[in-house]
């Protein structure tokens, strides 16, 4: 009798299958789904950085099944994804979200050559965003030139990829730069991360830190902790670094210790008390680190903090209902809402979600590495 994981994976593919026929018929990248239906995402067109978790979520399916429908869905996405590199400068840091989840997936299950290029061209884009005082410049706006960011953490990956790929070991000292001044300006003494740091562009000094998606200032954005925990944990898988394991740890103590009685995950774990602000996103994205953590230590805690997450999201926050697109409920795309959405469904938690029952299931082909 297949287990309660392997049902809800069963269940979801059965809607996600639907729910691909739709989003093809429009022509559009589901970015979250409003009234059961997808809608795309409201800025900057398919250069979002969204826009890699839903072909991700079809490879993933894809790995599980072998379906031919969700190749297909995959890579129609991944034309309008690679399409964007003539579009340039709405491209940021988050191309590695954006292209080794959709043309690295695509190379990794398939050995398509022209995916292996194409993540590769990525690759050198996120290079090209490198300023040698010391990190990867998050965004583009003139003002931003000093900004890096925790969510970096998830794409460097891209780069260590890319050393693997060549053997050119610019790539990865690259990443290794970035993630030593992540280590070093980020991570609190309480085993929290800070989201925004801005540096000196010409010197690399430390200028400030910013409030960023997260309450406020100094406070802690849950999702930020989510993408530092599992940012971290990819260095280290990445690079073989226990400095990286070390940080990856103390930021899981201070997420595992936050974890609501329910399993849900606050947006931000210093919100004023009686505040009901949740990001589930941040759970799910919280739950696969925290897998890789089980693996790569045995520890049990993580494996007990990763079936509390998971089964507080299946138990309160699945949309079920066939014909309804989006499966993932309450999350919120920053405290403060900044328009797209809290207490919602979005498609990079259907993906996360997605991901962590794989891994529990054993058919996550792992598409960071
Ligand atoms: N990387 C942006 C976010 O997590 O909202």
């Amino acid at each position: 009798m297949p287990g309660r994981y392997e049902e809800a994976f069963q269940k979801l593919t059965d809607k996600f299958r639907r729910s691909a026929a739709l989003a093809a018929e429009e022509g559009i990248i589901p970015y979250k789904s409003e009234s059961g239906r997808w809608i795309a995402s409201p800025y900057d067109g398919n250069s979002w950085w969204t826009g890699g978790f839903w072909p991700a979520l079809m490879w993933q399916l894809y790995a599980a099944t072998r379906e031919e429908s969700f190749l297909v869905e995959a890579r129609r996405v991944e034309k309008l994804l690679t399409d964007e590199f003539r579009v340039f400068e709405r491209l940021n840091h988050d191309v590695g979200f954006m292209y080794l989840l959709s043309c690295g997936a695509d190379e990794k299950l398939t050995g398509d050559a022209q995916a292996r290029t194409d993540t590769l061209h990525a690759a050198s884009l996120l290079m090209g965003r490198f300023n040698p005082a010391g990190y990867i410049r998050a965004w583009n706006h003139p003002s931003q030139a000093g900004f890096a960011i925790i969510d970096c953490m998830m794409n460097l990956s891209l780069l260590w990829w890319a050393t693997r790929k060549t053997g050119d070991p610019r790539f990865a000292h690259v990443a290794a730069i970035h993630a030593d001044t992540t280590l070093r300006e980020f991570l609190r003494p309480d085993g929290s991360v800070s989201h925004i740091i801005e540096f000196d562009p010409a010197s690399g000094k430390r200028v400030r830190e910013h409030p960023g998606q997260g309450y406020g200032l100094g406070t802690q954005w849950s999702r930020g902790q989510a993408w530092g925990l599992y940012g971290f944990t990819l260095a280290y898988l990445n690079a073989g670094e226990e400095k990286y394991l070390d940080a990856a740890e103390k930021i899981a103590a201070n997420f595992i210790a936050h974890i609501r009685p329910d399993g849900l995950t606050d947006c931000d774990f210093c919100q004023p008390k009686g505040e009901e602000r949740i990001d589930n996103i941040a759970g799910a994205i919280a739950a696969c680190g925290l897998m890789e953590l089980k693996k790569i230590t045995g520890k049990e805690i993580y494996a007990e903090s990763v079936k509390k997450l998971v089964d507080g999201l299946l138990d309160r926050c699945c949309d079920w209902t066939a014909d309804r697109c989006g499966l993932l409920t309450h999350c919120t795309a920053s405290y403060h809402d900044d328009g797209a959405g809290r207490h919602t469904n979005i498609t990079y938690g259907d993906y996360f979600l997605t991901e962590a029952l794989a891994k529990l299931n054993g058919t996550d082909p792992m598409l960071w590495r």
